[in-house]
């Protein structure tokens, strides 16, 4: 990981130099990943956006304004859309395949090794792409295959047989037939990922967790760096459309973009606050993946290249955290999730 980050350095320093212009896809850093493979820093993210036109519109956007990157699972249904969007832009030669970077994940009714190949092959048909160049495990946990219908979760389909390892022979097994060029996990822990990288034949390359500035996960972050683990940040702006999670919760959603210090260094920098917040992140090493389906804030925020927070205002946010309690998603609301052995959050339990 130590030359990764150096190069990611260096390549953010060479860009800040480089003043004023709209962003370009080459402008984009790449982290390189344990796998051989470049991944943009910045990537769209496309949960809640499952309206065709919304959809379909916000992807050009991101494509014109530069994106590469692109995420989505299996969970979303959307993956029809985005397949839609990006064969158009293949067949017009407005893209390469080898310079788009596509992720998408298995469902947590997907976990027995044999679903593996299947859910990875209906993924491929309606991305309609021969591969993809992310295959994460969406979550440790598990329910059972029919505890899924049309969008919903039965609470009562909980399947505890869960056996990562032997999940993850499967996930290996397609990387080598060439459809997943590089793998990882999501909402896994420490441990869990642990147990990955000391047993399997190929170590995850990449763990996306939540992340923004309410809940920072120094530790896993570290934990990621030393074992070149490339870490990507889901809800780096602190999912502020979610309002269904505030009804369920019970706890008010947080307003990162209005915070006092993020609005004053934003104002510092002529940034918009939620360039600052995704820069802040992207300076630590990690990958973001901000949803939008505006236009102008889907340019904004790739737009984060032209400019480098000092060190003094990295600290500032840095000290924004409030760990577990900054927390967002305990996906208790994902069918007897938390009945789960492998539930990663034990401290929620
Ligand atoms: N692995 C997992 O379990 C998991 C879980 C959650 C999310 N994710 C991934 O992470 C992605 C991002 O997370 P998220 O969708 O929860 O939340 P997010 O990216 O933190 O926030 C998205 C929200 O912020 C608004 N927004 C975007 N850019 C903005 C800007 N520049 N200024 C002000 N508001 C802005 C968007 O509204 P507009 O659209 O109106 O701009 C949207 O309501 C997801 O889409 C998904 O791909 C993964
Ligand atoms: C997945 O697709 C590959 C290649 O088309 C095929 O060989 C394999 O049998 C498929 N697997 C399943 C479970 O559908
Ligand atoms: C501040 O940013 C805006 C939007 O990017 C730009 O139009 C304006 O020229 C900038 N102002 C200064 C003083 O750089
Ligand atoms: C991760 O989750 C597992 C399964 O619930 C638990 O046994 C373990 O203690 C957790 N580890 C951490 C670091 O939270």
């Amino acid at each position: 990981m130590a030359s990764a980050q150096l190069f990611l350095a260096a390549a953010l320093a060479f860009i800040a130099a480089v003043d004023g212009a709209a962003p370009t896809a080459a402008d984009v850093t790449k982290l390189r990943l344990s796998s051989g493979a470049s991944m943009p820093v910045v990537g769209l993210g496309t949960w809640q956006v499952t309206q065709d036109q919304e959809l379909e519109a916000a992807l050009d956007a991101a494509l014109a304004a530069g994106y590469r990157h692109i995420d989505t699972a299996t969970i979303y249904r959307n993956e029809h859309l985005i397949g839609k969007v990006i064969s158009r832009w293949l067949k017009e030669g407005r893209v390469k395949r080898e310079d788009l970077f596509i992720t998408t994940k298995l469902p947590v009714f997907g976990m027995r090794p044999a679903d593996v190949p299947d859910f990875l092959n209906q993924s491929l048909a309606k991305l309609q792409l021969d591969y993809v160049d992310m295959y994460l495990i969406h979550m440790p946990f598990a329910v059972k295959r029919e505890a899924y219908e049309d969008g919903r979760i039965s609470a009562d389909g909980t399947d505890t047989t869960t056996d990562h390892l032997a999940i993850w022979k499967a996930m290996e097994a397609e990387q080598k037939a060439g459809r997943a060029r590089s793998l990882g996990v999501s909402n896994f822990n420490e441990s869990q990922v642990e147990h990955l990288i000391k047993n399997a034949a190929v170590p995850p390359a990449n763990l996306q967790i939540e992340l923004h500035l309410y809940h920072q996960q120094k530790a896993i972050v570290d934990f990621c760096k030393k074992n070149n683990v490339a870490v990507t940040a889901y809800s780096p702006l602190g999912s502020p459309g979610s309002k269904w999670l505030s009804l369920i919760s019970g706890k008010e959603l947080p307003d990162l973009l209005s915070l006092p210090d993020v609005v004053e260094i934003a104002a510092r920098h002529n940034k918009t606050a939620a360039q600052v917040v995704l820069r802040h992140t992207v300076q630590r090493g990690i990958i973001v993946i901000p949803k939008s389906s505006n236009p102008g804030r889907i340019q904004q925020n790739i737009d984060i290249f032209d400019f480098t927070l000092s060190d003094s205002e990295m600290a500032k946010l840095d000290a924004l955290d409030k760990g577990l309690e900054g927390k967002l998603f305990d996906m208790k609301f994902i069918g007897g999730s938390e009945r789960h052995p492998e539930y990663p959050w034990t401290a929620l339990l």
